[in-house]
């Protein structure tokens, strides 16, 4: 776990952002990483809400090397596994029950499980989690939850996503317990249907410049 744990600690700190993404044709994943990793942004969590996610996720990591590519929206044990296999980078989750917290305990892979509360916070620090998702961020209690938690859980960090975009992170990334933020913004649903990667560049490189005060 431990060296699962900064490999994962490594990854939240490349950039300030990781954009999650939803993939319907995973030809278009490859044109996706490579215009994220231009513009800054090396991390990538491609969410498992399209029957074409796998794909993107085994494309992105076979094709663009430099990019971190992280499944996200696993919900079951069983896909552990799958995503393992088609080179996921780490796991993150919306939410994490204590079954399938165990069972990511065991992941051969870094995992970032998801909570939206104090307890579960300390249940996945307990089972000896330290870098969790705040999800979802903005209707939990946004920065001032994060902002709250910092003093009786100092040992963990979060990564908050949920309603979370350019104007509202930087309140986010100045707390000393939030290495980097996640978010669609960067790369909508719509704009990757259009193939827009232009656009897509944009988003990406203004979210890039997004640095928390030190
Ligand atoms: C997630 O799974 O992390 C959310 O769908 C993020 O979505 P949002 O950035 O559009 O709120």
């Amino acid at each position: 776990m431990k060296a699962r744990t900064e490999t994962l600690r490594k990854y939240v700190r490349m950039a300030p952002v990781i954009p999650v993404v939803t993939i319907e044709d995973a030809r278009t994943s490859i044109d996706l990483a490579h215009t994220l990793v231009r513009a800054g942004l090396a991390v990538v969590e491609v969410t498992l809400r399209t029957p074409a996610a796998l794909d993107a996720i085994a494309a992105i990591a076979k094709a663009v090397p430099e990019a971190i590519v992280a499944a996200g929206t696993v919900l079951t044990e069983s896909q552990i596994a799958e995503v393992a296999d088609a080179g996921a980078k780490f796991i993150v989750t919306p939410g994490t029950p204590p079954k399938l917290a165990e069972r990511l305990s065991a992941a051969p892979i870094p995992v970032m499980p998801g909570c939206a509360t104090v307890t579960e916070a300390m249940a996945l620090a307990e089972a000896g989690f330290e870098i969790l998702k705040f999800f979802p961020a903005s209707a939990s209690g946004g920065a001032a939850w994060l902002r709250s938690v910092q003093g009786p859980l100092p040992a963990l960090s979060f990564c908050p996503t949920g309603g979370i975009d350019q104007a509202s992170a930087p309140a986010y990334l100045s707390l000393a317990n939030v290495p980097c933020v996640g978010g669609t913004w960067v790369a909508p649903a719509e704009l990757l249907r259009k193939g827009d990667f232009d656009r897509i560049g944009e988003l990406a490189a203004a979210a890039a410049a997004l640095r928390r005060p030190t």
